[in-house]
């Protein structure tokens, strides 16, 4: 019965978390969590990633005792060690996958090296890891499957594997503490040390000790077999001894370094500093030094429980909880974040269950186990509940039930920018305002004159006033000064050189201001609008109009060109070019329609004559953008 409760809410969670790694991998990160630039790493990486790879610990620690110092004592709990660390590496791998921003980008680490980087080191070693861990536990599989030519294999090969994986481990154990030196200015001082890497391995080591006991009681107690307290206990006790040895050290270190004191200041860091060391290393430190403790199940259980849940806290500190104080942002994971995380680890409880139940993983959990558990009692036909509880087809009900009320519940609980992606922040523009400046012949000609305030105060040889467009469109204060009248006067007569900028009109106007069209800065808007349409060209009768063969479908491909009835609408001859019949009457966003004119002439020019220094160049970013003085109310002067 336990086991089909534990087995319905697995299900349940893994559709839940489903659902929202869909809907990421359709949208991207940003429609299903609350991550920022300032905080980017998350509920997973922080939590997730950071967190479990102490917990997978377990299937190096295991391995070396075992295989490595043939202590045979530890045997039962071997492999159970390395499947817990497969399951554990594999969520880390997938929960990876989701949290980076483009998820196919995850295999860039193979395909790109790059050996300054911490992370690339840690990315391969996990990939590597992982492959070993597959070879460590296809003992189990092999086994199963009656091969056994290739199980001989195996076992001659396997002594390898566990060297490698052992080296693998403490490698990147290690590396995702270094990963973290690069942050003394962000994590606070109790956390960040240069030991940090040195504490990373000796807290996976004693932690993985207690985390294969923790599963191990769990498993045993679910199919109800008997405990492997031999195993268990001795565990506690190098774990008692490892973790001791790193409560020392840290504060040991934490007093040579001088910060003592931060042990008695009061704040929220401190508390959860304390909290850390009680959960992760005192009680359980101090309650495994008993025996009777190490020998009781239910004992055992709760420490370890305390030291799982205190060493993640450590990591989640590390990772992000305690540089929240510094970067003064606060981040709080969503529901939906908690979905995926806990929906990844219920797929790996699954699997997990599913190997225990088909190949010998645990010697204590055997076939006529695995079927008592499930030992359905009888059927009567006539009474419904036995009839829905107990048929053979009840768990398969179930689950699958659970799964797809899960996925319906969280697709209806999400909102609208998950399900839908999110929206894009609109940024409306607004044309320009003329200021008066000093115009500035510049000592190279070819670069065109420069600009100054006209209210710097500065005397400057052959300065004249002069007035200009200041553009900024999204009103930010970043402006660029524009000589609009000598740009028009350079490109010749009046009367033709205005279209070549304005290369679109609004119906009765002639040189239409940029921003009517280009109505957002970033975003590209649509200058067609149906609505008016209809109702200026009197509403049912104007369909007709535009859709001219009813038969045909209503893209703008098929409808009356624009020109028809705009014939001023576009100019002859523009430097902008005509778009496709697909994008007709979609305006680019402000700041593309302003770089792709502005630029593409500038550099035009700059090919034409050469500047002699290129980087400042007629087609450089400095030749617009300078920084120049806020503008006041008292520099615009009105109108063209
Ligand atoms: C048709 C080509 C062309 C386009 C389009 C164009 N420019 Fe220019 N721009 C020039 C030329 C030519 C010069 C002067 C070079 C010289 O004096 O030799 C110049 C000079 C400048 C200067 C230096 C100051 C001056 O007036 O001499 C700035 C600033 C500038 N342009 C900004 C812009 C901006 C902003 C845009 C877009 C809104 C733009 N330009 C569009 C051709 C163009
Ligand atoms: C080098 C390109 C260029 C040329 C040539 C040009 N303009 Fe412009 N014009 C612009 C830009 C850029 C703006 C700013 C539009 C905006 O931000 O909405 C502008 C704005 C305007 C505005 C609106 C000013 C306001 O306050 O809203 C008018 C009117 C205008 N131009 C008329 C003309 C006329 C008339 C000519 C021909 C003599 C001409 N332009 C030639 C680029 C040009
Ligand atoms: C009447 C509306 C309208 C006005 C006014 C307008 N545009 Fe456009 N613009 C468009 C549309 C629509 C497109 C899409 C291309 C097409 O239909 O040919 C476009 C395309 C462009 C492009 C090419 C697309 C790209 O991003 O490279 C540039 C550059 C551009 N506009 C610059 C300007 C500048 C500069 C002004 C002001 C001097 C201006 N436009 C005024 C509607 C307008
Ligand atoms: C001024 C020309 C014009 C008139 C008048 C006009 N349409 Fe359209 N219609 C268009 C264009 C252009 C498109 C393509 C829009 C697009 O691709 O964004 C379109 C698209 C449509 C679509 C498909 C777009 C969608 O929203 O799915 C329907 C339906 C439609 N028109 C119905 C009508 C009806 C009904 C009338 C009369 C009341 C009408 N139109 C009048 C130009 C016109
Ligand atoms: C059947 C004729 C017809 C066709 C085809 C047509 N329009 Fe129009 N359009 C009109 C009329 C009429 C008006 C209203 C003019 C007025 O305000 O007096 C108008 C107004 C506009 C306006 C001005 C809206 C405003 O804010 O004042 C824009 C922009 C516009 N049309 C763009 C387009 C584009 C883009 C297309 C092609 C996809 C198009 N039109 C096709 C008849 C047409
Ligand atoms: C020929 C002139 C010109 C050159 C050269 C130029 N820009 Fe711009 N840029 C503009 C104009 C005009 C705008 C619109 C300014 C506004 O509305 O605030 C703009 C806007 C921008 C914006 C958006 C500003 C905002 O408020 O969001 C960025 C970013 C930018 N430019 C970056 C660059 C970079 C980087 C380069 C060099 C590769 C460059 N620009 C070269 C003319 C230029």
């Amino acid at each position: 019965m336990k086991l089909r409760i534990l087995k319905t809410i697995l299900w349940f969670l893994s559709g839940a978390g489903l659902t929202v790694i869909l809907l990421r991998i359709i949208h991207g990160p940003g429609s299903v969590s609350a991550l920022t630039d300032i905080l980017p790493w998350g509920l997973w990486k922080g939590g997730g990633v950071v967190a479990l790879v102490p917990i997978g610990g377990a299937g190096f620690t295991l391995a070396a005792l075992v295989y490595i110092f043939h202590w045979d004592r530890y045997k039962p709990l071997a492999r159970g060690a390395v499947l817990l660390g497969l399951m554990c590496y594999s969520c880390v791998g997938i929960g990876l996958t989701f949290d980076i921003g483009i998820w196919w980008r995850i295999v860039y680490p193979v395909v790109f090296w790059q050996f300054h980087s911490t992370l690339f080191e840690v990315a391969w070693c996990i990939m590597l890891y992982i492959g070993v861990l597959t070879v460590e536990f296809s003992h189990a599989v092999v086994e199963r499957l009656n091969m056994p030519r290739l199980l001989a294999l195996i076992k001659k090969v396997s002594i390898i594997f566990v060297i490698i994986g052992i080296s693998l481990s403490t490698l990147h154990q290690s590396s995702l503490g270094t990963l973290f030196l690069a942050t003394p200015y962000r994590l606070h001082p109790l956390w960040h040390t240069d030991l940090l890497p040195f504490f990373f391995l000796i807290t996976s080591i004693g932690l993985g000790c207690l985390t294969i006991s923790w599963v191990a009681l769990l498993i045993h107690w679910l199919y109800d077999a008997e405990q492997p307290m031999d195993a268990i206990s001795g565990l506690g006790r190098i774990s008692a001894i490892v973790i001791g040895f790193y409560l020392v050290l840290k504060f040991v270190e934490i007093f040579i370094a001088g910060e003592g004191g931060l042990l008695i200041t009061a704040g929220a860091d401190t508390v959860n500093f304390w909290l850390e060391i009680l959960l992760s290393a005192l009680i359980p430190v101090v309650l495994l030094l008993f025996k009777k403790i190490r020998s009781s199940p239910t004992a055992m259980f709760w420490v370890s429980t305390s030291a799982i849940v205190g060493v993640s806290l450590n990591r989640v500190n590390v990772a992000g909880l305690a540089t929240q104080s510094a970067t003064q942002s606060v981040y709080l994971p969503i529901w939906p974040e908690w979905s995926m995380t806990i929906g990844i680890l219920s797929i790996a409880g699954l699997v997990f269950l599913f190997c225990v139940e088909n190949f010998s993983v645990f010697p204590g959990i055997n076939k006529k186990r695995v079927v008592q558990a499930y030992e359905s009692r009888r059927v009567d036909l006539a009474d419904w509940k036995t009839f829905f509880f107990r048929n053979p087809l009840a768990n398969i009900r179930f689950y699958s039930m659970a799964f797809i009320v899960a996925t319906g519940l969280t697709f209806g609980c999400l909102p609208d920018d998950s399900v839908y992606g999110v929206k894009p922040l609109e940024t409306p523009t607004q044309g320009p305002r003329i200021v008066e400046v000093l115009r500035v012949a510049s000592t190279d000609a070819d670069l065109g004159a420069s600009f100054l305030a006209a209210s710097s105060g500065q005397t400057v040889a052959d300065a004249r006033p002069a007035n200009v467009m200041s553009i900024d469109g999204n009103r930010d204060g970043e402006y660029v000064l524009f000589d609009h009248a000598g740009h028009a006067a350079r490109l010749g007569d009046k009367s033709t050189s205005c279209e070549l900028c304005h290369h679109m009109n609004k119906p009765l106007d002639k040189a239409t201001s940029c921003h009517e069209c280009h109505s957002d800065m970033y975003l590209a808007v649509d200058i067609f609008e149906h609505e008016l349409h209809v109702d200026k060209l009197g509403d049912n009768a104007a369909c007709e109009k535009c859709h001219s063969d009813p038969a045909q479908l209503k893209v703008r491909a098929n409808t009356t060109a624009c020109e028809k009835c705009h014939q001023d609408m576009r100019s002859g001859r523009s430097l902008v070019g005509v778009a496709g019949p697909d994008k007709h009457s979609l305006a680019s966003g402000y700041k593309d329609a302003m770089h792709n004119l502005c630029i593409t002439c500038h550099k035009k020019q700059q090919q034409l004559k050469p500047a002699k220094d290129t980087g400042a160049g007629l087609a450089g970013c400095t030749r617009c953008h300078q920084d120049l003085p806020k503008l006041t109310q008292q520099t615009w002067k009105p109108g063209l």
